[in-house]
């Protein structure tokens, strides 16, 4: 019984890590190649790639709708940890919020461009994880 409950403490505690590894790469993938955060959130270098250094650091768009969209932001914010936004917003918990809801803790909806997204919680937590990691 001892035993067991030992062996069950050890297999928690090694198979937490990897939960965690498996949660950051699916958020990776959600955020990179399913609802393209990257594109929108990441500058470009001269040569028009994304900017590795700077990941999620918020830009001024390269795109403008042709007839004018109300509310239209040029710029998106920076939405890593170190950014203004998650000190504003007061952590991860809002921005899993935002995007099940695609309302701001201030109850503002998502300006254009920025899609208006409502994703299961274990999607927006997976995102949020993954923006979580970045510097
Ligand atoms: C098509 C481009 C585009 C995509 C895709 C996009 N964003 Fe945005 N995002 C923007 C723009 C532009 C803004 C500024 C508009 C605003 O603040 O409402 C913005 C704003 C935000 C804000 C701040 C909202 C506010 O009111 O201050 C957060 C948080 C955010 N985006 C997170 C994300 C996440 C996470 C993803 C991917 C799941 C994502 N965005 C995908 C363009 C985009």
């Amino acid at each position: 019984m001892i035993r067991s409950a030992i062996l069950l403490a050890l297999f928690c505690s090694a198979a937490h890590p990897q939960d965690q590894a498996a949660k950051l790469a699916y958020g990776k993938y959600l955020a990179v190649e399913v609802s393209k955060c990257v594109n929108c959130h990441t500058p470009v270098t001269d040569s028009g790639a994304l900017d590795e250094t700077k990941l999620m650091k918020g830009k001024v768009m390269e795109v403008q709708p042709i007839d004018t969209i109300e509310h239209w932001h040029k710029t998106s914010p920076d939405i890593t940890p170190s950014g203004k936004l998650w000190k504003k917003w007061g952590g991860a918990q809002s921005m899993v919020q935002y995007l099940m809801t695609g309302l701001t803790p201030a109850g503002k909806p998502a300006g254009p461009p920025m899609p208006a997204y409502q994703l299961k919680k274990a999607d927006a937590e997976a995102i949020v994880a993954y923006l979580n990691s970045l510097p």
